[in-house]
């Protein structure tokens, strides 16, 4: 079984892939981390402002799997990073294969896989057996986001985290190459007001 769960900035898209994950017990990708991990790659590595689109894809093809346990990847400012590089073809492009292989290629002890992102099931697996596409409303995202900071005791603003993520969905969105879209055969979940288990139980629902 191969699923692609698509969604905005916070809209819970790697909460369900996990739980889904680990109820079908099937191998999961944050496809999200790779391009933090690029990210982050080029902030350190540069000064620059202006990524230069040859730089970012050597960083992409150089990712290792320390750089995706990171704990800087999930900074605002790695997310914004990400987002830019992420409109980046040749960065697209190094990293299309090794997301299909980890799809295709579960390890023995799972029944299949799943992956989180953008294009999941538009671009990376479009014969995925199951696609979701979540969202919700962005106040109801960015006062989630904004909570979670709190409750882990960081500074936050939520109006600094509300333009964040509308920046990173009005880029995501309109990027010439993968946007962020549902795909025609994809599930949509409004996850604005569910909780967490409703969520996961509606998907289910549409799984066996
Ligand atoms: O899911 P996330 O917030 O960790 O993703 C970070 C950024 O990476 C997001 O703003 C856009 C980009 N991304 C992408 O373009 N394609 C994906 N499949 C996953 C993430």
């Amino acid at each position: 079984m191969i699923i692609a769960v698509d969604g905005t900035a916070a809209s819970g898209k790697g909460t369900l892939a996990k739980r889904l994950a680990g109820h079908f017990n099937l191998a999961h990708l944050d496809t999200g981390a790779l391009y933090r991990g690029v990210a982050l790659r080029l902030l350190r590595c540069s000064e620059d402002a202006d990524i230069s689109p040859d730089l970012a894809a050597s960083e992409a093809r150089l990712l290792t799997l320390d750089d995706l346990n990171d704990p800087d990847l999930r900074l605002e400012n790695t997310s914004a990073m990400a987002s830019k590089v992420a409109s980046i073809p040749a960065v697209r492009q190094a990293l299309l294969t090794y997301q299909q292989d980890f799809a295709k290629h579960p390890p023995d002890d799972k029944d299949g896989s799943i992956l989180d992102g953008r294009d999941i099931g538009t671009v990376i697996l479009p014969d995925a057996d199951i696609k979701f596409f979540c969202d919700a409303d962005i106040e109801i995202r960015a006062d989630r986001r904004y909570q979670e900071l709190i409750s882990r005791g960081e500074s936050a603003k939520y109006a600094d985290i509300r333009a964040g993520l509308a920046a990173r969905d009005d880029r995501d969105k309109s990027r010439p190459i993968a946007p962020l879209k549902p795909a025609i055969d994809a599930i949509m979940i409004n996850t604005g007001h569910m909780s967490i288990d409703q969520m996961v139980k509606q998907a289910i629902t549409y799984i066996v």
